[in-house]
C-alpha cells in the first residue's frame, strides 16, 4: 500500500467529513499491519486534548503538536524516530508553511502521508498550506458538506458571529464548531 511513498490530501469545507475520512484511512492502514500515527495541532482543543475528534463523535488517539517551526520538526522526528510507515495530519492548515516541504520530503522517503485540512477560509480565500500541498499531492480527496440553507452540496464555510455573517476583517483563525460555523453552497455563502 504505497511502499514507494505517497502524499494524499483530504480537503473541503467544514463538516464535509475530512476528519472522519482521515481516521478511516489511518484505521485501514493499522488493519493492514502498517505502523501508523495521527498528528493534530495543539490549538484545536474543541473536543479533546489528545485525540482527533470528528463532528459526529468519531475519535482517535493523536500526537498533539504545537503550530510553530518546532512543531513541524517534531512531526518529522516522531515519524522518523519511531519508524512510522503511515502518518495522518489533521487541520494541516494551522501549521506553518514549512510543513509542506517536510511532508513532501517524508513522502519522498517512502512514507504514506495523509494531510487533511480546509482548502478555504470563511472568506473563501485559500489557506496557503493546503493550497501548496494540493498542487504536490499524489491523490486528492475533495469532499463536500450539505448547505445548511438549501441542502445543496456545500463547498464553502460560513462564519457566524452572534448568528450574523462575519465581516471580511474578522481574523482568519478562529477555532470553533457548530456555534460559529455552517457549511454553505456558493449561493448562500455571505461575506459582508
Ligand atoms: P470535517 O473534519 O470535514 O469538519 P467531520 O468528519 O469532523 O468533518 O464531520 C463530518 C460530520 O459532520 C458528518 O458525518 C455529519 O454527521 C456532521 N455534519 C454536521 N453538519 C453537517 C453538514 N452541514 N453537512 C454534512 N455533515 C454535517
Ligand atoms: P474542521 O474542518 O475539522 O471542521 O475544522 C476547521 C477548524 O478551522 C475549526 O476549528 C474552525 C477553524 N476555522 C478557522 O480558524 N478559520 C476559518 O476561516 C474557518 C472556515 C475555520
Ligand atoms: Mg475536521
Amino acid at each position: 500500500m504505497h511502499p514507494e511513498g505517497f502524499l494524499e490530501v483530504i480537503t473541503g469545507p467544514m463538516f464535509a467529513g475530512k476528519t472522519t475520512e482521515l481516521i478511516k484511512r489511518i484505521e485501514r492502514q493499522i488493519f493492514a499491519k502498517r505502523k501508523a500515527a495521527l498528528f493534530k495541532p495543539a490549538i484545536d482543543n474543541r473536543y479533546s486534548e489528545d485525540e482527533v475528534v470528528a463532528h459526529n463523535g468519531l475519535r482517535y488517539d493523536a500526537f498533539v503538536i504545537p503550530t510553530d517551526e518546532e512543531g513541524v520538526r517534531r512531526i518529522a522526528e516522531i515519524t522518523e524516530g519511531e519508524g512510522f510507515e503511515v502518518i495522518g495530519v489533521d487541520e494541516v492548515q494551522f501549521f506553518p508553511i514549512s510543513i509542506v516541504g517536510m511532508l513532501n520530503r517524508l513522502a519522498d522517503e517512502g512514507i504514506y502521508v495523509i494531510a487533511s485540512g480546509l482548502n478555504l477560509d470563511f472568506k473563501g480565500d485559500p489557506f496557503p498550506v493546503t493550497k501548496e500541498l494540493l498542487v504536490r499531492a499524489d491523490n486528492i480527496i475533495y469532499l463536500t458538506a450539505v448547505c445548511t440553507v438549501c441542502g445543496a452540496p456545500a463547498t464553502r464555510t460560513q462564519r457566524l458571529i452572534n448568528g450574523k455573517p462575519a465581516p471580511r476583517d474578522s481574523p482568519v483563525i478562529l477555532v470553533g464548531g457548530r456555534e460559529s460555523y455552517e457549511a454553505r453552497c456558493r449561493r448562500h455563502h455571505i461575506i459582508p
